[in-house]
């Protein structure tokens, strides 16, 4: 390999929550950080999630209600997770939680407040506490992220941006040695590092309409894989029940949950409350129940969207609370205080991913996961609205001391080339055929169909975006149920003999094969 050259203990891909907090965390512990990032840095998923962080906060910032505590977070969690979860992982990762918003306070997030000064709090969907707390009204991501780009700029943290990541290197007995990365102007580099942290975020853009920005393609998983690690539950890509309906594909916009939390209910285009009778939490159960019925009447009614009636809010109100959402909706024409909003699902977060530890570590010596791309165990078969930027804070921050912990046994070491052929399917195609036979509703005959059209490589195909594709189909092809955010029309049950995950690897030939 030629070009360019850097070095660093530990090298953190992505610049969202996860990254960042690892990257402000291990360079206060004297670690020699790099972060490299593919577009800005803040132009990843991150800024864009609306909702909240889900925390129990101490009884000084927030007015918890009485019935709520770690151990109800917990619970919620694991219901939402329709079996999946890891009891020992959630509880690790939610108990660190009220410490790390604390720390994201300290470091200049500044979170809504109540009439009595305390932390404003909501619900989303799944959540039987108010414990959702938001920053802006709906902008939650865009204040986390911002205070975080704000504190790794005062603690100097180099980062390297529209720097893309192609490849990890091993050594030859497979431990990290580095990255192969290609500068803004395409010229290939070489960063030789002991540690590598991937916190590339999701795969959205896997799909042809999804909530997630361009930036999520699923690179890390595809990175991950080629390096010899793990991935599992790759088969629950969480839809999120209410992206607005224009028709475009691409970025559809969030219309966030916690309007549900607020009152907000779904409605379908005959007049019928979508969620009647469906679930005790009704508006507000868990997404992939919402999901799935919103697809389900969409069918019945042979229809594109159904409608959220938020007409209830007066203009004051909604525009102070959810200014995402009313720019949104104006935007497209619709005034949402007087008329109700066009929805639909849309692709919006992987709850499966590279397997790791709380810790973030994987089981590829030097290589370690966090946020969206990692699989922690605490989203099982379908995540709890506002866990994610939870558990990228609380993981980002157990990363870093997972790296200073293991540095001193790791060591600079020499690459040896891979020379696995790669091969891609052109991204419209691979965008078509997820959304087409890989969505909500899936079955054999279309898995099938999808196994086949991301085997049929093009010059201008995206062997990242392939390798990661080709892995969530594999994962549902293999996974004869229907669990959580993973439906399967022709098994529509689910059954206890498939209460585990099911874990992947790439074989020396380039496929994704059972771990
Ligand atoms: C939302 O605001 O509805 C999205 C929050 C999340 O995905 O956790």
């Amino acid at each position: 390999m030629t070009g360019w050259e850097a070095s660093a203990d530990l090298v953190v891909v992505g610049s969202g929550v996860a990254g960042l907090t690892a990257a402000i965390a291990a360079q206060e512990l004297g670690v020699r950080v790099l972060v490299v990032t593919k577009a800005g840095i803040a132009d990843g998923s991150t800024g864009w999630a609306q909702g909240g962080v889900a925390v129990v906060l101490p009884d000084d910032l927030g007015a918890r209600t009485p019935e709520d505590s770690v151990a109800a977070h917990v619970a919620d969690t694991m219901t939402a997770a329709a079996g999946l979860a890891e009891q020992a992982a959630t509880a690790a990762i939610l108990a660190d939680g009220p410490a790390a918003v604390r720390g994201l306070f300290a470091s200049g997030a500044r979170f809504d407040l109540a009439s009595d000064g305390t932390w404003a709090r909501t619900r989303e969907g799944g959540h039987r506490a108010f414990r959702v707390v938001h920053a802006g009204g709906d902008a939650t991501g865009a204040e986390v992220e911002r205070a975080l780009v704000e504190a790794a700029g005062k603690a100097s943290v180099p980062v390297l941006e529209r720097h893309l990541v192609t490849s990890v290197l091993t050594d030859a007995v497979g431990r990290v040695a580095g990255l192969a990365v290609s500068d803004g102007s395409g010229r290939p580099g070489v960063v030789s590092a002991p540690a590598v942290l991937l916190a590339t975020g999701g795969l959205g853009q896997l799909y042809s309409v999804t909530s997630n920005p361009e930036q999520a393609t699923g690179d890390g998983i595809g990175l991950a894989l080629r390096a010899g690690a793990r991935v599992a539950d790759l088969e629950f890509v969480q839809f999120h029940p209410t992206a607005l309906h224009t028709g475009a594909t691409g970025r559809a916009p969030l219309i966030t949950e916690a309007m549900r939390g607020e009152g907000a209910v779904l409605v379908d285009t005959a007049g019928e409350l979508v969620m009647a009778g469906v679930h005790p939490l009704g508006d507000l159960a868990p997404r992939d129940v919402v999901s799935g019925r919103i697809v389900r009447r969409l069918a019945e009614l042979s229809a594109e969207h159904v409608l959220l009636d938020a007409t209830h809010l007066d203009r004051d109100h909604f525009v102070r609370r959810f200014p995402t959402v009313y720019a949104s909706c104006r935007a497209a024409g619709i005034d949402p205080v007087i008329e109700p909003i066009p929805v639909a699902p849309a692709a919006h977060f992987s709850c499966g991913g590279v397997v790791t530890t709380v810790d973030g570590r994987t089981d590829v010596v030097g290589l370690y996961a966090a946020g969206e791309v990692a699989r922690t165990g605490l989203h099982g078969a379908n995540r709890l609205a506002s866990n994610s930027l939870l558990e990228g804070l609380v993981v980002g921050e157990r990363v870093a001391r997972a790296v200073h912990a293991d540095l001193p046994a790791l060591s600079l070491r020499s690459y040896v080339a891979d020379d696995r052929d790669v091969f891609g399917v052109a991204v419209d195609k691979l965008r078509t055929t997820m959304s087409r036979y890989v969505g909500i509703g899936r079955d054999a005959t279309g898995l099938a169909t999808a196994v086949d059209a991301l085997g049929q490589s093009t010059v201008d195909g995206d062997a990242g975006m392939t390798l990661t594709a080709r892995a969530i189909v594999t994962a549902a092809l293999a996974r004869t149920e229907s669990r959580g955010c993973h439906l399967r029309t022709d098994y529509p049950g689910s059954s206890e003999s498939w209460r585990h995950s099911l874990e992947f690897v790439m074989d020396p030939a380039g496929f994704v094969v059972p771990a």
